[in-house]
């Protein structure tokens, strides 16, 4: 049985979790459950990064000490996930004991291997970004993400010999050509590679809160050189549970944009340093924009939206929780930026979602309920639907299987839409009962069936509905995706409930 290992990034808790974590999540889980659905044996890892300046100040500006407000604010990703669905098999918080100790096996490997050394750090901080830059690599002595002032640090610190693993990494590159998708984004680690490389400064002085350097205790570890292990802790690496030769190196890490250099550079070189192989595969992803920006504290202060009113909560409550999973991964291909809006859920929800899928089910159940007396009848072997159907499976499946669920729920609305075509064109709701009406009914049951499990590792909870309303009994992901995925399954003889709309349109005022 094959091992698929999903990560996402863990996200900082100087604040509450916005859409533009959910986006990651969303898109993790979504392949998680794929996975699950095929039959993989899968673990998938999400959690918080709970070190370094930015919390230690958020916790100084809520007057309450760094421990407690990360307790406070990873609660607050737990219960966005909860809203969200989200299928995580492990939380990770870099706080935890377990971490710690996977932290201090690992790094002192690296030391131990000779690669980490000693000297004094200059250079230009940002706090946002908890990250150094160089006068050339910033905008004019201002932050290139953030726009903030950045701060002249100096400090004694240790040092990751970065720069001795260009080689290694050009060489790891050139054998795994799949190692960052998309393209675009491996050929920028490429570049910044052979741009060559410098030393990294890995520990601080000036603060506390993070992991103490087991050979030097006035230290503690920056806090990336601390949280990139974290996908390292959730598998064992150095304790007595040790997972590490099941779940490594063939796993995946799920990462956006902006944090490409770390997970692309630094962490297969650091695991490269502690004699450990890199992780086989980083998909990076794009940001999601609003009004053309990328989510932000001081959006609300420059007359946009505030985070808090399209927190995961607000928006799982206002438009459902599949719906919501729905949009965010529809919208945008993994890999490129998408803007957000509440118009762009609003017509996905309305035309995808309560036109094309919501109706398709109603009319079917209907006319079963009506002209079938309630019981669904069997699909037909050579229906025209089934070669929509096989083509449809296959073109879902090899996008799942790529990292594009945007793709692949396309596919599978690809037969939504051949569906309700061959209904508009067999016209059942004229005929009267009997063989011709089955025939059709059991065809468009089968399609629906289908559409369920295809659809399930993004909507879970409406594809569960949609399976007991055409009488099947279970979920759409309790059978092999090999057994599930062939036409013909629907038996018939299954009562059909017809139930409440299952997306109720959405009005929109013209004003
Ligand atoms: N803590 C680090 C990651 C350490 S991983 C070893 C971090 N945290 S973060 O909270 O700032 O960001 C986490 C993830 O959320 C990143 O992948 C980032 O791209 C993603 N997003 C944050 N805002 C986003 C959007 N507006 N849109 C899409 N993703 C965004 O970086």
């Amino acid at each position: 049985m094959a091992h698929y290992y999903i990560t996402t990034p863990i996200y900082y808790v100087n604040d509450a979790p916005h859409v533009g974590h959910a986006y990651c999540t969303v898109n993790a889980d979504a392949l998680a459950r794929w996975h699950r659905l095929v039959g993989d044996e899968t673990k998938f890892l999400t959690g918080t990064d709970e070190h370094g300046q930015k919390v230690a100040d958020a916790a100084a500006l809520n007057g309450v000490s760094p421990q407690e407000w990360t307790d406070r604010t990873s609660a607050r990703f737990r219960e966005a996930w909860d809203a969200l669905d989200i299928s995580y098999d492990d939380f990770i918080r870099t706080t935890e004991p377990r971490h710690y100790e996977t932290v201090q096996r690992f790094l002192t490997a690296v030391y131990e291997n000779g690669h980490i050394y000693k000297d004094v750090y200059h250079g230009l901080y940002c706090v946002s970004c908890e990250d150094y830059y160089t006068l050339e690599s910033s905008d004019e002595g201002r932050c290139p993400i953030h726009g903030r002032a950045l701060t002249e640090m100096q400090e004694e610190n240790w040092f990751f010999r970065l720069s001795a693993f260009a080689e290694p990494l050009l060489r790891y590159y050139e054998e795994h050509p799949d190692f960052v998708t998309p393209e675009t984004k491996r050929n920028e680690a490429l570049a910044f590679i052979r741009g060559g490389l410098r030393d990294i400064s890995i520990t601080r002085t000036s603060i506390a809160w993070g992991i103490p350097v087991p050979w030097d205790d006035r230290h503690v570890f920056y806090v990336w050189y601390d949280a990139l292990i974290n996908y390292l802790t959730a598998i064992g690496y150095g304790r007595e549970d040790d997972q590490t030769s099941t779940w490594w190196p063939v796993s995946h890490h799920l990462v956006g944009k902006e944090i490409l250099r770390f997970h692309c550079v630094w962490w297969p070189a650091m695991c490269m340093a502690a004699g450990l192989d890199p992780v086989h595969h980083v998909q990076v992803h794009g940001w999601l924009l609003v009004g053309g920006q990328k989510l932000s504290k001081t959006m609300a202060a420059e007359g946009g939206v505030k985070l808090s009113d399209i927190s995961p909560v607000v928006l799982t409550d206002e438009f459902g929780v599949d719906p919501i999973r729905y949009y965010l991964l529809r919208e945008t291909s993994l890999g490129n930026d998408g803007d957000f809006s509440h118009e762009g859920i609003t017509a996905r929800y309305n035309t995808d979602l309560a036109n094309n899928l919501g109706n398709l089910v109603a009319r079917v159940t209907t006319i079963v309920a009506t002209k079938c007396a309630g019981v669904g009848p069997a699909p037909q072997p050579g229906s025209e639907l089934a070669s929509a159907a096989r083509q449809a499976v296959g073109a879902a499946a090899a996008a799942w299987d790529r990292f594009a669920p945007h793709a692949a729920l396309e596919a599978t609305w690809g037969l939504i839409t051949a569906t309700n075509a061959y209904l508009e064109q067999r016209a059942p709701w004229k005929m009267s009962p009997g063989d011709e009406l089955d025939a059709v009914m059991g065809d468009a049951l089968e399609a629906i069936r289908l559409v369920s499990v295809l659809a399930t590792p993004a909507i879970p909870h409406v594809c569960a509905t949609i399976w007991s309303r055409i009488g099947l009994e279970g979920a759409p992901g309790d059978e092999t995706f090999a057994d599930s995925a062939q036409w013909g399954r629907y038996r018939g003889v299954h009562p059909i409930v017809k139930g409440e709309p299952l997306f109720p349109r959405i009005t929109v005022s013209d004003d």
